[in-house]
């Protein structure tokens, strides 16, 4: 792809971000990629943003190859490979993602996350900002130690992998896992993907899920469900603590900080009414969960970024 077909190629050496920031806004509004020629973040390694570095008597700004994909994230755009123009800098571009493509837009109910979804396309253990956060969340409630382990909205089973990877095939086969989510299309794909016999899957409403009657669980796992529109989040959190656990049972509860637009995973929570990323609902949910949790005497951790894990391990 020829990276400066209808782009704008500016030059920046000392200019300060708020500059830079005010350029990148205005210039989208009338185009879809935008150029531009900085120093070389090769030569500042080690250099916080910000700091002068001065080449053949011209000043600038360093800025690393983080700072710039961050700012190509929060212009919703995303960056492509960068390429040198002379020799200490190099051309950024930013191209607009197409933020009609995404999921979140789907009116379909229980498909909106079926294998013919948009959704369908994301494999979250792909992205490190995920993959990480979670393998941390299921280290912390110690998972090799766990038998009956239970997925609310398992789609295609996803999370279950990253399990079946972490185990010997012999310790792996002693659990027994479930998972429930009410796409038909997304369960039929866990059950082919599971064959080993040991993992149960079932097309459901979770709000119902006292009349599958399954027991109590040593780990209940839920990423990106609980806040899903139809269930009540609050009582339905509760009763899966009092009625769902094991004396020594733990929870994963994954809240996507992030949305899903043209092929990038972009920090931040969406709330209704608001043009851009806003937590409070966010924040007021986990510190909710994180409350109830230590009152029944877990020991509770948040971690991650686009997706913040909160886990519950029991004080015993
Ligand atoms: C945002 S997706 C998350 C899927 C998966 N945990 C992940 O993080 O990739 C929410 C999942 O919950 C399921 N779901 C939402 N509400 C549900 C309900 N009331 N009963 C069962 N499944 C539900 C959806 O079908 C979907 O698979």
């Amino acid at each position: 792809m020829e990276q400066t077909v209808g782009a704008v190629l500016k030059s920046f050496t000392s200019e300060p971000m708020t500059d830079i920031l005010a350029w990148a806004h205005d210039t989208l509004k009338e185009n879809d990629t935008l150029s531009f020629e900085v120093l070389n973040p090769d030569f500042g390694r080690g250099h916080y943003a910000g700091e002068t570095i001065t080449v053949h008597k011209t000043s600038y700004l360093y800025r690393s190859y983080k700072a710039w994909s961050d700012l190509g994230e929060l212009l919703f755009c995303r960056m492509l490979t960068p390429k040198p123009v002379s020799e200490h800098t190099v051309q950024i571009t930013y191209e607009k993602l197409d933020l009609s493509d995404s999921f979140h837009h789907s009116e379909a109910k229980e498909e909106k996350y079926g294998t013919a979804s948009r959704f369908a396309v994301i494999h979250k253990n792909e992205e490190p900002a995920f993959l990480s956060a979670y393998l941390r969340a299921l280290q912390s409630v110690k998972v090799k130690e766990k038998k009956r382990i239970l997925n609310l909205g398992i789609n295609t089973g996803d999370e279950f992998d990253l399990i079946r990877q972490m185990f010997p095939h012999e310790e792996y086969m002693n659990l027994e896992l479930m998972g429930i989510d009410h796409s038909e299309s997304a369960i039929s794909v866990a059950r082919e993907r599971f064959t080993e016999g040991n993992a149960t899957f079932y097309v459901h409403d979770i709000n119902d899920i006292a009349s599958l009657g399954l027991g109590k669980f040593d780990l209940i796992i839920t990423i990106g469900t609980l806040q899903s529109s139809g269930i009540e989040f609050k009582p339905f959190f509760m009763k899966l603590v009092q009625e769902y656990l094991s004396a020594e049972g733990a929870m994963i509860i994954g809240f996507p900080n992030c949305r899903w637009m043209g092929g990038e995973m972009i920090y931040g929570a969406k709330a209704p009414n608001y043009p851009y990323s806003e937590m409070s609902i966010l924040v007021k949910d986990i510190y909710y969960c994180k409350k109830y949790l230590q009152q029944k005497k877990f020991r509770v951790t948040l971690t991650g970024k686009d997706y913040l894990f909160l886990t519950g391990t029991k004080l015993i």
